[in-house]
Protein backbone atom coordinates (compact mmCIF):
# COMPACT_ATOMS: atom_id res chain seq x y z
CA UNK A 1 0.00 0.00 0.00
CA UNK A 2 2.72 2.45 0.91
CA UNK A 3 4.47 1.65 -2.43
CA UNK A 4 1.35 2.41 -4.50
CA UNK A 5 0.65 5.52 -2.37
CA UNK A 6 4.17 6.72 -3.02
CA UNK A 7 3.41 6.04 -6.55
CA UNK A 8 0.78 7.78 -6.97
CA UNK A 9 2.17 10.71 -4.26
CA UNK A 10 -0.69 10.66 -1.87
CA UNK A 11 -0.45 10.13 1.90
CA UNK A 12 -0.40 5.97 2.73
CA UNK A 13 -2.79 6.99 5.95
CA UNK A 14 -5.25 8.37 3.76
CA UNK A 15 -4.89 5.57 0.77
CA UNK A 16 -4.94 3.13 3.05
CA UNK A 17 -7.15 3.99 5.75
CA UNK A 18 -9.49 6.75 4.14
CA UNK A 19 -7.66 9.29 6.89
CA UNK A 20 -8.06 12.87 5.45
CA UNK A 21 -4.30 13.74 4.36
CA UNK A 22 -3.14 16.87 5.67
CA UNK A 23 -2.90 19.57 2.70
CA UNK A 24 0.94 20.10 3.71
CA UNK A 25 2.82 18.37 5.92
CA UNK A 26 3.84 20.97 8.77
CA UNK A 27 6.86 23.09 8.93
CA UNK A 28 8.06 23.54 12.23
CA UNK A 29 10.37 26.67 13.77
CA UNK A 30 12.80 26.08 16.46
CA UNK A 31 14.67 29.22 17.62
CA UNK A 32 18.28 27.73 19.44
CA UNK A 33 19.17 28.30 22.55
CA UNK A 34 21.60 31.44 23.26
CA UNK A 35 20.52 32.38 19.63
CA UNK A 36 20.75 36.45 19.40
CA UNK A 37 21.17 37.87 16.03
CA UNK A 38 20.43 41.14 17.42
CA UNK A 39 23.66 40.46 19.68
CA UNK A 40 25.05 39.84 16.04
CA UNK A 41 24.37 43.08 14.77
CA UNK A 42 26.10 44.79 17.10
CA UNK A 43 29.18 42.56 17.01
CA UNK A 44 29.06 43.32 13.11
CA UNK A 45 29.07 47.08 13.83
CA UNK A 46 32.02 47.10 16.16
CA UNK A 47 34.29 45.03 13.67
CA UNK A 48 33.11 47.59 11.20
CA UNK A 49 33.84 50.65 13.42
CA UNK A 50 37.92 49.09 13.36
CA UNK A 51 39.99 49.62 10.68
CA UNK A 52 40.44 46.12 9.70
CA UNK A 53 39.35 42.29 10.52
CA UNK A 54 37.23 39.29 8.62
CA UNK A 55 33.17 39.30 8.34
CA UNK A 56 32.39 36.29 8.83
CA UNK A 57 29.96 34.32 6.85
CA UNK A 58 27.42 34.23 9.79
CA UNK A 59 26.83 38.00 9.16
CA UNK A 60 26.05 38.08 5.90
CA UNK A 61 22.93 36.56 5.60
CA UNK A 62 21.43 37.91 8.47
CA UNK A 63 18.85 40.89 7.43
CA UNK A 64 16.53 40.49 4.06
CA UNK A 65 18.71 42.83 1.63
CA UNK A 66 21.56 40.38 2.10
CA UNK A 67 18.95 37.26 1.88
CA UNK A 68 17.32 38.49 -1.37
CA UNK A 69 20.79 39.50 -3.15
CA UNK A 70 22.02 35.62 -1.98
CA UNK A 71 18.56 34.52 -3.37
CA UNK A 72 19.09 36.34 -6.15
CA UNK A 73 22.65 35.05 -7.02
CA UNK A 74 21.14 31.17 -6.80
CA UNK A 75 18.28 32.18 -9.41
CA UNK A 76 20.77 33.53 -11.94
CA UNK A 77 21.07 31.51 -14.97
CA UNK A 78 24.61 30.18 -15.18
CA UNK A 79 24.99 29.85 -11.61
CA UNK A 80 22.14 28.22 -11.17
CA UNK A 81 23.57 25.80 -14.23
CA UNK A 82 26.35 25.00 -12.23
CA UNK A 83 25.01 24.57 -8.40
CA UNK A 84 21.93 22.34 -9.75
CA UNK A 85 24.40 20.00 -11.52
CA UNK A 86 25.03 18.57 -8.55
CA UNK A 87 24.33 14.78 -8.94
CA UNK A 88 21.99 14.53 -6.19
CA UNK A 89 20.06 11.06 -7.39
CA UNK A 90 23.29 9.43 -7.63
CA UNK A 91 24.30 10.56 -4.34
CA UNK A 92 21.10 9.63 -2.48
CA UNK A 93 21.22 6.04 -4.05
CA UNK A 94 24.85 6.14 -2.22
CA UNK A 95 24.22 7.64 1.43
CA UNK A 96 20.82 5.37 1.41
CA UNK A 97 23.04 2.05 1.44
CA UNK A 98 24.60 3.47 4.29
CA UNK A 99 21.51 4.81 6.19
CA UNK A 100 20.40 1.40 7.76
CA UNK A 101 16.77 0.64 8.65
CA UNK A 102 16.41 3.04 11.12
CA UNK A 103 14.77 6.23 12.16
CA UNK A 104 17.35 8.63 10.24
CA UNK A 105 17.47 12.56 10.88
CA UNK A 106 19.44 14.37 7.69
CA UNK A 107 20.39 17.53 9.33
CA UNK A 108 21.49 20.54 7.04
CA UNK A 109 23.70 22.76 8.44
CA UNK A 110 23.66 26.49 6.60
CA UNK A 111 20.61 25.71 4.08
CA UNK A 112 19.92 28.34 2.86
CA UNK A 113 16.46 28.54 1.28
CA UNK A 114 17.29 24.56 1.39
CA UNK A 115 17.59 23.38 -2.17
CA UNK A 116 19.48 20.52 -1.98
CA UNK A 117 18.26 19.37 1.35
CA UNK A 118 14.75 18.96 0.13
CA UNK A 119 15.52 17.15 -3.20
CA UNK A 120 17.79 14.95 -1.12
CA UNK A 121 15.28 13.90 1.15
CA UNK A 122 12.43 13.25 -0.73
CA UNK A 123 14.77 11.18 -2.23
CA UNK A 124 15.83 9.18 0.60
CA UNK A 125 12.26 8.93 2.08
CA UNK A 126 11.85 6.26 -0.79
CA UNK A 127 13.32 4.10 1.65
CA UNK A 128 13.78 5.50 4.98
CA UNK A 129 10.06 5.88 5.90
CA UNK A 130 11.14 7.43 9.64
CA UNK A 131 13.28 10.00 8.05
CA UNK A 132 13.12 13.72 9.84
CA UNK A 133 14.34 16.32 7.87
CA UNK A 134 16.44 19.38 9.95
CA UNK A 135 16.84 23.03 8.49
CA UNK A 136 19.28 25.22 10.21
CA UNK A 137 20.47 28.58 9.54
CA UNK A 138 21.56 31.66 11.06
CA UNK A 139 19.44 33.67 8.44
CA UNK A 140 15.27 33.96 9.16
CA UNK A 141 14.64 35.50 5.54
CA UNK A 142 16.37 32.28 4.23
CA UNK A 143 15.00 29.99 6.49
CA UNK A 144 11.39 31.62 5.78
CA UNK A 145 12.09 30.43 2.25
CA UNK A 146 13.43 27.25 2.57
CA UNK A 147 9.64 26.30 4.50
CA UNK A 148 7.85 27.73 1.62
CA UNK A 149 10.23 25.64 -0.62
CA UNK A 150 9.64 22.49 2.03
CA UNK A 151 5.71 22.67 1.83
CA UNK A 152 5.96 23.23 -2.13
CA UNK A 153 7.80 20.48 -3.12
CA UNK A 154 7.94 17.84 -0.72
CA UNK A 155 5.39 15.53 -1.65
CA UNK A 156 2.52 14.87 0.84
CA UNK A 157 2.88 11.00 0.27
CA UNK A 158 6.22 11.18 1.51
CA UNK A 159 5.54 12.14 5.34
CA UNK A 160 8.73 13.88 6.00
CA UNK A 161 8.18 16.27 9.29
CA UNK A 162 10.54 19.47 8.37
CA UNK A 163 11.80 21.64 11.06
CA UNK A 164 13.55 24.82 10.57
CA UNK A 165 15.90 25.85 13.03
CA UNK A 166 17.40 29.38 13.73
CA UNK A 167 20.57 29.02 15.09
CA UNK A 168 24.74 28.93 14.77
CA UNK A 169 26.49 25.75 13.80
CA UNK A 170 29.37 27.12 15.47
CA UNK A 171 27.14 26.59 18.69
CA UNK A 172 25.52 23.00 17.67
CA UNK A 173 27.16 20.55 20.11
CA UNK A 174 25.14 23.05 22.50
CA UNK A 175 21.73 21.84 20.96
CA UNK A 176 20.62 18.67 22.54
CA UNK A 177 17.22 18.91 21.90
CA UNK A 178 17.86 17.55 18.65
CA UNK A 179 18.65 14.21 20.32
CA UNK A 180 15.31 14.72 22.79
CA UNK A 181 13.42 12.11 20.10
CA UNK A 182 15.88 8.95 21.24
CA UNK A 183 19.22 7.39 18.81
CA UNK A 184 18.09 8.36 15.40
CA UNK A 185 20.48 8.31 12.92
CA UNK A 186 22.56 11.74 11.29
CA UNK A 187 23.41 12.65 8.10
CA UNK A 188 24.73 16.04 8.16
CA UNK A 189 25.33 18.22 5.36
CA UNK A 190 26.72 20.88 4.12
CA UNK A 191 25.66 22.49 0.78
CA UNK A 192 26.67 25.17 -1.22
CA UNK A 193 30.37 25.83 -0.66
CA UNK A 194 29.76 26.47 3.40
CA UNK A 195 32.15 24.33 4.45
CA UNK A 196 35.05 26.20 2.62
CA UNK A 197 33.62 29.69 3.61
CA UNK A 198 34.54 28.90 7.21
CA UNK A 199 37.74 30.56 9.07
CA UNK A 200 39.25 27.48 9.96
CA UNK A 201 37.11 24.49 9.10
CA UNK A 202 39.38 21.45 10.35
CA UNK A 203 38.60 23.08 13.92
CA UNK A 204 34.94 23.35 13.04
CA UNK A 205 34.67 19.42 12.28
CA UNK A 206 37.02 18.72 15.69
CA UNK A 207 34.99 21.18 17.61
CA UNK A 208 31.43 21.03 16.00
CA UNK A 209 30.94 18.03 14.74
CA UNK A 210 32.87 15.60 16.94
CA UNK A 211 29.46 14.94 19.13
CA UNK A 212 28.23 12.71 16.29
CA UNK A 213 28.55 9.02 16.67
CA UNK A 214 30.22 6.31 15.08
CA UNK A 215 28.30 5.17 11.52
CA UNK A 216 26.93 8.74 11.19
CA UNK A 217 27.35 10.54 7.72
CA UNK A 218 28.82 13.81 6.57
CA UNK A 219 28.53 15.17 3.24
CA UNK A 220 30.43 18.44 1.76
CA UNK A 221 29.96 20.14 -0.72
CA UNK A 222 33.09 21.60 -2.13
CA UNK A 223 35.26 23.37 -4.60
CA UNK A 224 38.58 21.70 -6.07
CA UNK A 225 41.50 23.27 -6.81
CA UNK A 226 42.89 24.25 -9.94
CA UNK A 227 46.23 23.49 -10.06
CA UNK A 228 48.50 22.02 -6.96
CA UNK A 229 48.82 24.61 -4.15
CA UNK A 230 53.03 24.16 -4.68
CA UNK A 231 52.75 25.88 -7.90
CA UNK A 232 50.90 29.37 -7.25
CA UNK A 233 51.77 30.46 -10.82
CA UNK A 234 49.71 27.61 -12.22
CA UNK A 235 46.72 28.60 -9.66
CA UNK A 236 47.17 32.56 -11.02
CA UNK A 237 46.69 31.09 -14.34
CA UNK A 238 44.04 28.18 -13.96
CA UNK A 239 41.31 29.39 -10.97
CA UNK A 240 38.62 31.75 -12.54
CA UNK A 241 37.96 33.87 -9.86
CA UNK A 242 41.93 35.03 -10.05
CA UNK A 243 41.83 35.60 -14.02
CA UNK A 244 39.03 35.23 -15.71
CA UNK A 245 36.01 35.41 -13.57
CA UNK A 246 32.51 34.43 -14.78
CA UNK A 247 29.88 37.32 -15.34
CA UNK A 248 27.87 36.33 -11.95
CA UNK A 249 31.61 37.48 -9.87
CA UNK A 250 30.49 40.98 -9.46
CA UNK A 251 26.83 40.20 -8.17
CA UNK A 252 29.16 37.92 -5.08
CA UNK A 253 31.28 41.17 -4.62
CA UNK A 254 27.88 43.39 -4.27
CA UNK A 255 26.58 40.77 -1.90
CA UNK A 256 29.78 40.60 -0.03
CA UNK A 257 30.67 44.35 0.41
CA UNK A 258 26.75 44.57 1.64
CA UNK A 259 27.27 44.25 5.14
CA UNK A 260 29.63 47.24 4.94
CA UNK A 261 27.67 49.58 3.33
CA UNK A 262 24.64 49.05 5.71
CA UNK A 263 26.22 48.53 8.77
CA UNK A 264 29.30 50.93 8.77
CA UNK A 265 29.40 54.47 8.84
CA UNK A 266 30.78 56.89 6.75
CA UNK A 267 31.32 54.60 3.98
CA UNK A 268 32.63 56.88 0.91
CA UNK A 269 33.62 53.94 -1.81
CA UNK A 270 34.23 50.54 -1.49
CA UNK A 271 36.76 48.58 -4.31
CA UNK A 272 37.28 44.72 -4.47
CA UNK A 273 40.57 42.69 -4.71
CA UNK A 274 40.56 39.31 -4.92
CA UNK A 275 44.11 37.64 -3.51
CA UNK A 276 45.61 34.01 -3.85
CA UNK A 277 46.00 32.73 0.21
CA UNK A 278 48.72 30.06 0.69
CA UNK A 279 49.10 30.68 4.23
CA UNK A 280 45.90 29.76 6.25
CA UNK A 281 44.03 26.85 4.80
CA UNK A 282 44.87 24.40 6.99
CA UNK A 283 44.12 21.03 5.30
CA UNK A 284 47.12 19.67 3.36
CA UNK A 285 46.81 20.17 -0.59
CA UNK A 286 44.32 23.56 -0.45
CA UNK A 287 44.16 27.17 -0.75
CA UNK A 288 41.92 30.08 -0.66
CA UNK A 289 41.17 32.56 -2.66
CA UNK A 290 40.61 35.96 -0.14
CA UNK A 291 38.31 38.52 -1.41
CA UNK A 292 39.30 41.86 0.25
CA UNK A 293 37.14 45.51 0.75
CA UNK A 294 39.42 48.61 0.71
CA UNK A 295 37.25 50.86 2.18
CA UNK A 296 36.98 54.69 1.80
CA UNK A 297 35.36 56.47 4.79
CA UNK A 298 35.21 59.95 6.38
CA UNK A 299 37.14 58.10 8.91
CA UNK A 300 40.04 57.18 6.71
CA UNK A 301 41.09 54.06 5.24
CA UNK A 302 39.62 50.41 5.76
CA UNK A 303 40.34 46.95 4.95
CA UNK A 304 37.90 43.89 5.51
CA UNK A 305 38.08 40.35 4.19
CA UNK A 306 34.98 39.90 3.54
CA UNK A 307 34.86 36.49 1.48
CA UNK A 308 36.92 33.37 1.89
CA UNK A 309 36.54 30.38 -0.60
CA UNK A 310 38.80 27.52 -0.04
CA UNK A 311 39.48 24.72 -2.40
CA UNK A 312 40.53 21.53 -1.64
CA UNK A 313 42.64 18.48 -3.19
CA UNK A 314 40.65 14.84 -2.54
CA UNK A 315 43.39 13.18 -0.57
CA UNK A 316 44.31 15.83 1.06
CA UNK A 317 41.29 16.62 2.48
CA UNK A 318 40.01 12.52 2.85
CA UNK A 319 43.80 12.47 4.72
CA UNK A 320 42.84 15.17 6.80
CA UNK A 321 39.50 13.94 7.53
CA UNK A 322 40.70 10.62 8.87
CA UNK A 323 42.93 11.71 10.89
CA UNK A 324 39.41 13.12 12.84
CA UNK A 325 38.24 10.18 12.83
CA UNK A 326 35.76 10.61 9.41
CA UNK A 327 36.20 7.70 7.07
CA UNK A 328 36.06 8.54 3.16
CA UNK A 329 33.16 6.81 1.29
CA UNK A 330 32.99 8.34 -2.12
CA UNK A 331 33.02 11.35 -3.53
CA UNK A 332 30.99 13.23 -6.95
CA UNK A 333 32.71 15.67 -9.46
CA UNK A 334 30.33 17.92 -10.82
CA UNK A 335 30.02 21.67 -12.61
CA UNK A 336 33.12 20.29 -15.52
CA UNK A 337 35.24 19.13 -12.42
CA UNK A 338 35.32 22.60 -10.80
CA UNK A 339 33.39 20.81 -7.38
CA UNK A 340 32.77 17.86 -5.85
CA UNK A 341 30.41 16.45 -3.13
CA UNK A 342 32.51 14.35 -0.95
CA UNK A 343 30.56 11.53 1.86
CA UNK A 344 32.72 10.39 4.45
CA UNK A 345 31.38 8.43 7.74
CA UNK A 346 32.09 8.99 11.12
CA UNK A 347 34.35 6.28 13.25
CA UNK A 348 35.25 5.27 16.17
CA UNK A 349 38.18 6.90 17.46
CA UNK A 350 40.71 4.00 18.06
CA UNK A 351 41.75 3.24 21.46
CA UNK A 352 45.15 4.22 22.64
CA UNK A 353 46.95 1.43 24.86
CA UNK A 354 49.67 2.67 27.50
CA UNK A 355 52.97 2.77 25.28
CA UNK A 356 51.14 3.03 21.87
CA UNK A 357 51.02 5.88 19.72
CA UNK A 358 47.17 6.82 18.86
CA UNK A 359 46.32 5.35 15.73
CA UNK A 360 48.89 2.33 15.70
C1 LIG B 1 27.02 29.81 0.90
S1 LIG B 1 25.43 29.81 1.58
C2 LIG B 1 24.88 28.20 1.15
C3 LIG B 1 23.39 28.04 1.23
C4 LIG B 1 22.85 26.69 0.79
N1 LIG B 1 23.41 25.59 1.54
C5 LIG B 1 23.03 26.45 -0.69
O1 LIG B 1 23.52 25.39 -1.09
O2 LIG B 1 22.63 27.31 -1.46
C6 LIG B 1 25.79 29.71 3.31
C7 LIG B 1 24.58 29.54 4.21
O3 LIG B 1 25.05 29.33 5.54
C8 LIG B 1 24.34 30.16 6.44
N2 LIG B 1 25.24 30.44 7.57
C9 LIG B 1 26.37 31.17 7.57
N3 LIG B 1 26.93 31.18 8.78
C10 LIG B 1 26.13 30.43 9.58
C11 LIG B 1 26.18 30.05 10.94
N4 LIG B 1 27.18 30.46 11.73
N5 LIG B 1 25.21 29.25 11.43
C12 LIG B 1 24.19 28.84 10.63
N6 LIG B 1 24.08 29.17 9.33
C13 LIG B 1 25.05 29.95 8.81
C14 LIG B 1 23.94 31.37 5.64
O4 LIG B 1 22.83 32.04 6.19
C15 LIG B 1 23.65 30.75 4.28
O5 LIG B 1 22.33 30.33 4.18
Amino acid sequence: MEKLADALGVDPRWFTFGRPAPDHYPFQALIAPDFHPIQLVTELRNLLGGRSGHIDDTFKYLDPIGASQFQALHQQQDFADEIFSLPIRDIAAVVSSHLGDGPVDLLGLGVGTGDHEIRLATKLARHHADLRLLLLDVSLPLLAEAAQNAIKHIPRGRNIPVVGILGNFHQLPSYSFLDAEGPRKHLVTMFGYTFGNLDNEVRFVSNSLSWLSPGDLLLLDIDCITASSSEPAMIQKSDRALGNPPSWLSQVEEFLTGPIWRYGSGIRNISVTRTLDLLSSPVPGSYAIDIRALVDSTTGHKEFSVGYTKRYELRGLTDCMDKQHWRFLQHWPYADGRSMVCLFERRAPSVKRAGQKAGS
